[in-house]
């Protein structure tokens, strides 16, 4: 079967690798579209942790299951279905324990015709997504619902702001807000990426290029209930000003790196939380595919590449030219 691999930093090819053969409790999926993260980028640039070569990326998937390893019930066989990439994340609601791992690494991901996986990694597609959309959501979707409703606690009625709304865990986040009935702001480099996000239910955006951005929605009154935030870098110390009194900041990523500033005054005299959040339980799985089924959530897929052309697929994302998921199809 074909299969995308890194077998070196920056160098991506199609191999031939034989199909693996599901073990106990596992069942054989035959992909029919996969997404890419930014984890993906971070892998192909050797800048993920742990990163050895070579290496297959791909942590969002949607397909039929093919057959069934020993122990699992064959009545899975023909179903639809989307992939969890939150693999051992434990007991503890709160945090994940020291067994947690995404697929895609270290465990070979969804970029191939066919992959085996645990049964309990697997959900029923919902039905109102095409193969495409379905591919779009796991990663993504986890890790904004986590982050929107079970560490931030969204209410309806609050104010929101959503930065880089072009990023895929954005925009998933942003479509949890509106679902949710909360007043959504968006940021994003690009003035046409915010008006679409305000056709998706976003009630205004910024441009995060434009100096002086915040300093302008602070006084056009602005302060947010809700920040989530990926970027971090020097762009956070802005993000703090914005919060209003107790307001939570929730992020989880940084890809600006580390703000070079955190203004503990502010902080703790506002109330401010940061809360850190990663992926999601197996809790957060299930009430993030119920809250899409409810809601007629549909992932917004940016742009849908073949395998043979994976390189301008992570070329595009490399540079952020994206809005919503970018999906590959074997
Ligand atoms: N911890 C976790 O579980 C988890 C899960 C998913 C992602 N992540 C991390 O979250 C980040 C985003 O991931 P993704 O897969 O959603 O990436 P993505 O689809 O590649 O999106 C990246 C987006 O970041 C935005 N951005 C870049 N610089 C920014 C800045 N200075 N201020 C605000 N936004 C900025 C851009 O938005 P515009 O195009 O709108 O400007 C860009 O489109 C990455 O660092 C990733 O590693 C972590």
């Amino acid at each position: 079967m074909h299969a995308i691999q890194l077998t070196a930093i920056n160098e991506l090819s199609i191999a031939d690798v034989p199909v693996p053969e599901p073990i106990r409790g596992e069942a054989l999926v035959r992909i029919k579209a996969a997404a890419l993260n930014h984890r993906d980028v971070w892998m192909k640039l050797g800048q993920y942790a742990g990163i050895t070569f070579p290496a297959r990326p791909g942590s969002d998937g949607s397909g039929v299951v093919e057959s069934v390893g020993p122990g699992v019930d064959p009545q899975w066989i023909g179903r639809e279905v989307i992939i969890n990439p939150s693999f051992g994340w434990g007991d503890n609601e709160r945090a994940q324990g020291d067994h947690f791992t995404i697929l895609g690494l270290p465990r070979a991901g969804t970029l191939a015709e066919l992959i085996a996986l645990p049964v309990a990694q697997l959900t029923e597609k919902p039905s109102h997504l095409s193969w495409t959309e379905a591919a779009a959501l796991p990663l993504a979707g986890l890790t904004a619902y986590r982050a929107v409703f079970s560490r931030a606690q969204l209410k309806r009625n609050e104010k929101i702001l959503i930065t880089g709304i072009g990023s895929g865990v954005a925009l998933f986040a942003l479509q949890c807000a509106v679902a949710q009935g909360a007043e959504v702001h968006v940021t994003s480099s690009s003035d046409e990426k915010i008006a679409r996000a305000i056709t998706l239910g976003a009630k205004g955006g910024f441009n995060y290029t434009h100096a002086g951005w915040a300093t302008t929605a602070a006084h056009a009154g602005h302060r947010f209930d809700v920040i989530v935030d990926s970027a971090g870098g020097d762009g956070f110390e802005l993000l703090v000003d914005l919060a209003a009194p107790g307001g939570r900041i929730v992020f989880f990523g940084a890809t600006r790196g580390n703000p070079p500033v955190l203004p503990m005054r502010k902080i703790f005299w506002r109330q401010i939380s940061l809360l850190g959040t990663t992926m999601g339980s197996s809790s957060d799985w299930a009430a993030m595919v119920d809250f899409v089924g409810q809601h007629w959530i549909t992932p917004v897929v940016s742009d849908v590449f073949t395998f043979d052309r994976a390189a301008e697929a992570f070329a595009l994302m490399e540079k952020g030219g994206q809005f919503g998921k970018i999906v590959l199809t074997p």
